[in-house]
């Protein structure tokens, strides 16, 4: 029998079409039979139409018709009526009618599912990879890459509308360091040679300003091997940019107007024309995070003050200990920031109980914490405000002038980080701010809070090899002002280097470059980076700056997280068709896999197996 072809989809079909002889081609998504009809929900990528087999068709269509299962690849033809007023499904874009079958084919057959195909399926996830296939046939992954795919159109649009150029660059390249570490591909032709996948085109795009291409972009595929989280896979996607002539600001608009674009186009949501800039220093003292999540506000307070009037010895340790040590390093040149003692309040949570509490005192532990303390603020005497429960013993002569310096009301709860290290309090309140936020349901996915990350430090002491290192790569421009003062003072040094935060995620990060020899030397320099090492890893792109480097700068977006975001899912592989596991494995193509011997032979290659292989 010659197929039938369709002639219309699945989802295209409304009143205007009644009368109508159509064909559609699709997957049986569900069927009914009532009382001698069957009802066949027919579904492929552009919806569902619900076909009917009435009681009086042919007997031979009926037969067919019990053979259907779930999955059954069919083709229909059939007429289009209105449904009945009262069997009309709003929900559905084609519930206005219905198509009454002549002929049914049955394309292919399919056997029993390893899961259902449903939006609610609870299927597992690692069953769900294994039938990927399958998976992908549901509504929600068909709508998130129908998403994905409109977003990267309108980025292309938006981009090239701009005058970018979009311009490939190599994946098998040289390794250089970069914060990961590489996947290598070894050369057959030169044994014992490698090529690195590229963690970004990074070394590329900075090339391609000093060949004078000035707006460059790529959605360019990337690869680290580094260990899996929920928005990180070993292989994504970045919206890679890169511009000449231009600084700060003008890359940071340019993503404002991407992102407005985008919003626009596949969300029809406008973004404000400038997202609010916060200091790295301000993100880490009031949110405790450099990707602060801005949809709610709870900010962190310091509550040092308050510590000495206390008679909460573990707090003035703690204080005393960061001092002492920020003396140390002072002597040595470097500053650091000393202790902290830091406080969250939590408004109408007084009420909370003693094991909610011990669950955010978990979550500060994560990140290094000793403990979290806590108070509740109760209506005291005469109708003021008082403290109770947990350490509000420590507080007796200054809860009134705490409490009205935090801010706090009767029915607040306070949480309390202390520790010698500033960094370890603010980042481990963060983490019960972040629990917080998304135990109290502030976290809708359906508000979309931007906010720019800048002023970054340059240099990060390392402690345990004493030196100082860059805190993101080697190649970006230390801002104007500390040019006289890298040598003398690098913990003061600020970097032209921004973030764009998303909802709590790092949706995008970027730098103005160096593009000056010389200034390039100093930073090796001070990093304790061997001239010859540098020439050896960086030497083209070092050697390309000889010639006339143009001020460039530019920002790498993830399109997986911001895919991720906008669909409000908190992992990247619902926007990933076909994504590894968090072991980095493929469960439906079983890779990585071993290979022939002969394989690993013309490429020079022997094993070392692990000891417990
Ligand atoms: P960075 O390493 O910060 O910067 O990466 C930029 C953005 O890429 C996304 N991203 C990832 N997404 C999924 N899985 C991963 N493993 C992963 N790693 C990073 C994030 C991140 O914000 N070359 C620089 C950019 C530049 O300076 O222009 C770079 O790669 O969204």
């Amino acid at each position: 029998m010659k197929q039938m072809k369709r002639s219309t989809t699945c989802g295209a079909l409304s009143s205007a079409d009644v009368g109508k002889t159509v064909v559609l081609n699709g997957w049986v998504h569900r069927k009914r039979d009532h009382g001698g009809i069957s009802f066949i929900n027919l579904r492929d990528r552009y919806g569902v139409t619900q076909v009917v087999v009435d009681a009086d068709a042919d007997d031979s269509l009926k037969a067919v018709v019990a053979e259907l299962r779930n999955e059954f690849c069919i083709a229909i033809q059939g007429s289009v009526r209105a449904r009945p007023d009262t069997m009309v499904n709003k929900d559905m874009a084609t519930g206005a009618i219905e198509v009454v079958t002549q002929k049914l084919e049955i394309l292919t057959r399919s056997e029993v599912l390893p899961f259902q195909i449903d939006e609610n399926s609870d299927a597992k996830e690692e069953l769900r990879l294994k039938y990927r296939y399958l998976d992908l046939r549901s509504g929600g992954m068909q709508r998130r890459l129908k998403l994905r795919n409109d977003v990267a159109f309108a980025v292309r649009e938006h981009m090239i509308s701009e005058g970018f150029y979009e311009i490939e660059t190599p994946t098998f390249i040289k390794s250089t360091p970069e914060g990961a570490r590489d996947y290598l591909v070894p050369s057959r032709l030169y044994p014992g040679k490698f090529y690195a996948l590229p963690q970004s085109p990074q070394l590329y795009k900075q090339l391609l300003m000093v060949s004078g291409f000035d707006k460059y972009f790529q959605l360019a595929r990337c690869y680290r091997d580094e260990d899996a989280r929920g928005d990180r896979q070993p292989e994504f996607t970045q919206i890679d940019i890169e511009m000449s002539f231009v600084g700060r600001d003008d890359v940071l608009a340019m993503t404002e107007r991407l992102f407005s674009h985008v919003f626009k186009k596949t969300m029809n949501l406008e973004l404000p024309a400038q997202f609010r800039r916060i200091t790295y220093e301000d993100a880490l003292e009031l949110y405790g995070s450099d990707k602060p999540d801005l949809r709610y506000e709870m900010l962190m307070q310091d509550f040092g003050p308050y510590v000495e009037k206390s008679g909460f010895q573990a707090f003035k340790d703690a204080l005393a200990e960061g001092k002492a040590e920020q003396q140390r390093q002072a002597a040595n040149g470097v500053t650091i920031a000393g202790g902290g003692v830091k406080a969250l309040v939590v408004p109408g949570k007084a009420d909370y109980s003693r094991k909610q509490i011990e669950e955010l005192e978990a979550a500060a532990k994560i990140y290094k914490a000793k403990g979290m303390a806590w108070m509740k603020v109760s209506a005291g005497a005469e109708g003021k405000a008082g403290l109770e429960g947990g350490a509000s013993k420590f507080f007796t002569e200054n809860a009134a002038e705490l409490i009205s310096g935090l801010g706090a009301k009767v029915g607040d709860l306070i949480l309390l980080v202390a520790d010698a290290k500033r960094s370890i309090a603010n980042i481990a309140l963060g983490a019960v701010r972040s629990k917080l936020g998304r135990d109290l349901g502030f976290c809708d996915p359906k508000r979309f809070e931007f906010a720019w990350i800048v002023d970054f430090p340059m240099f990060e002491y390392n402690e345990e090899a004493q030196r100082w290192d860059t805190a993101h790569h080697m190649f970006t421009w230390p801002q104007e002002q500390y040019h006289a003062t890298l040598e003398s003072d690098p913990g003061s040094v600020k970097g032209d280097l921004y973030d764009l935060v998303l909802n709590g995620f790092e949706l995008a990060s970027g730098s103005i470059r160096i593009h000056d020899p010389a200034l390039q030397k100093r930073i090796f320099k001070i990093v304790g980076f061997d001239e010859a090492d540098g020439e050896k890893k960086f030497g083209f792109l070092t050697e390309s700056f000889k010639y006339g480097a143009p001020p460039h700068g530019g920002i790498a977006p993830g399109l997986d997280r911001l895919v991720m975001i906008m669909a409000g899912e908190t992992s990247i592989k619902e926007v990933i068709a076909f994504p590894k596991n968090s072991f980095a494995v493929s469960p439906m193509d079983e890779a990585p896999s071993e290979v022939d011997q002969q394989q690993l032979d013309d490429l020079h290659l022997s094993v070392r197996y692990p000891e417990q292989h």
